[in-house]
């Protein structure tokens, strides 16, 4: 969607995307070490490492060998998507110097999410 969206953002003189990610998606709650190192290695970040990664996650999570894996045990595809969409982030800004391109966790709000416990 932003790749679709960002010729129209480059009309703008202060263009900028903001993802919503989540604090979930910090590398340190990846515990699969070969994903986080993959995640983490933000100079080679390429889209087709990012989906390796995900590629993978959903192989041993259909497998049910996730746990197993090194994977998340909780809230597992929450964070494998969060992490990713930061990598997404990361990639992007890089490609678009001339936008500027974050990632922000809202904090833990109310919402239906969390089924209205947030504060
Ligand atoms: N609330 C928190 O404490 C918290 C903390 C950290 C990060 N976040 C992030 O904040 C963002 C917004 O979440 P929220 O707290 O506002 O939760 P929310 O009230 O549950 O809102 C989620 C929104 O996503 C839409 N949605 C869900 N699946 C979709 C799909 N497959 N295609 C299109 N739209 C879809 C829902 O649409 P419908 O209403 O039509 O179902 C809803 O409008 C999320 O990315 C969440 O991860 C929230």
């Amino acid at each position: 969607m932003c790749e679709a969206l960002i010729s129209l953002l480059q009309l703008s003189d202060s263009p900028g995307i903001v993802y919503v990610s989540s604090s979930a998606g910090k590398l340190e709650y990846v515990s699969n070490e070969w994903a986080k190192a993959v995640l983490g290695d933000v100079e080679n970040l390429t889209e087709e490492r990012v989906d390796g990664v995900l590629s993978q996650y959903l192989k041993d999570y259909k497998e049910g060998s996730w746990e197993t894996k090194g994977w998340p045990a909780y809230l597992s595809a929450y964070k494998l998507s969060k992490a990713a969409m930061n990598a997404d982030t990361r990639i992007l800004a890089k490609k678009y110097p001339g936008i500027c391109i974050n990632c922000v966790c809202p904090g833990y709000v109310k919402t239906d999410i969390n089924y209205y416990t947030g504060i």
